[in-house]
């Protein structure tokens, strides 16, 4: 498969680290120098939802495909209001398209493993054009109370859609539960039958240990796929990583070897918004006219779970 359009839509509401500043006991000369982040836009008035479906639309205008085209839509999403239906299933319906969707929850590395999801799809034949969105409000997960962690992230949503080609070189997928370093709680319902405690907690975080995950898993994840599919990491013209800290983006560029030119960021104008940080990066990139017909790219991403995925792709 190969990816031939691609979308993004961010809320309109901008916070700076100053603006932070003036309810947190933080401060840019914090934030900035240990994280790469400057701004971050938040959902205000808008729904997840409808930054979704625009994300999609522009995508399916950047592939000039219609909706009734797509044979399958997979969305990314961590959380957002609706329980059910699924994100997909409303973002089909806004799209107007009719195909089967698919929710998968697999944090910051959504998009790397929706990619592996719509792979298998081609491999087995059973499509021909299908759409990846990853749509993501981790601001509503976060205590707003919390400097350790609502400073780092920021809302939005990223689409591609995906075509029968030869773009995708390979695809690496890793997995290592550790659900005590990134994790958020929240109880159900209650029934007149629950016996067990139960409680709510936002997102936590052990920053360090996330760092050092990250930093490991990614670097060996691209090396991985490099060394399978007989590349050099010189053959890389563009590293598209997760948005999460520079000094991560930078662990990984110092691992690879590889100059800062190869290694495009938008995480300081919008912190980490989980999985849809990379369709969102690459959605800029595309449009600025910065990839080229031919290149490669190499995205990878991380997160809770742990998980992580990177993918080589020819554009
Ligand atoms: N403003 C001011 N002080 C703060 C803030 C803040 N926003 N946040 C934490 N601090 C304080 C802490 O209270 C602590 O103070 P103490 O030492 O008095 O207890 C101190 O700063 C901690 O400082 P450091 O240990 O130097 O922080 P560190 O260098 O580890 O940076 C950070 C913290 C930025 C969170 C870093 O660990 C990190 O980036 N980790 C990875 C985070 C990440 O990428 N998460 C998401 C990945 S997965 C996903 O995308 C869902």
């Amino acid at each position: 498969m190969k990816i031939i359009g691609t979308g993004s839509e961010l809320p309109k509401k901008i916070v700076t680290n100053d603006m932070l500043s003036e309810f947190l006991d933080t401060s840019d000369a914090w934030i900035y120098p240990r994280t790469g982040i400057r701004q971050r836009h938040v959902i205000s008035d808008e729904k997840l939802e409808d930054l979704a479906i625009s994300a999609a639309k522009k995508a399916l205008d950047n592939a000039g495909i219609q909706a009734e085209d797509l044979d399958y839509i997979i969305c990314s999403n961590v959380v957002n209001e609706y329980i059910t239906p699924s994100l997909s299933c409303i973002i089909q319906g806004g799209i107007g398209a009719t195909c089967p969707c698919l929710d998968i929850n697999c944090a910051c590395a959504g998009f790397i493993y929706a990619l592996d999801v719509a792979d298998s799809h081609f491999k087995s034949g059973k499509v021909k054009n299908v759409l990846i969105v990853c749509a993501e409000e981790p601001s509503r997960m976060t205590s707003w109370k919390d400097r350790n962690v609502c400073v780092l992230f920021g809302d939005g949503a990223g689409a591609a859609v995906v075509s029968e080609g030869e773009g995708v070189k390979g695809i690496k997928l890793s997995a290592a539960s550790s659900t005590d370093k990134l994790y958020q709680i929240r109880t159900l319902e209650p029934t007149p039958y629950i016996t067990k405690e139960e409680h709510s907690e936002s997102l936590q975080m052990k920053g360090q240990d996330v760092f050092k995950f990250a930093v490991k898993a990614s670097s060996g994840d691209i090396k991985y796929l490099l060394d399978t599919l007989g590349m050099s990491a010189d053959e890389v013209d563009h590293y598209l990583l997760h948005q999460a800290n520079i000094r991560i983006i930078n662990s990984i560029k110092d691992f690879l070897g590889q100059p800062e030119d190869k290694f495009p960021t938008n995480v300081e104008n919008h912190g980490n918004s989980s999985s849809a940080s990379c369709p969102i990066l690459l959605d800029e990139c595309n449009r600025k006219g910065l990839l080229k017909k031919g290149d490669i790219l190499a995205l990878s991403a991380f997160g809770a779970g742990f998980i992580s995925g990177a993918a080589i792709i020819e554009w």
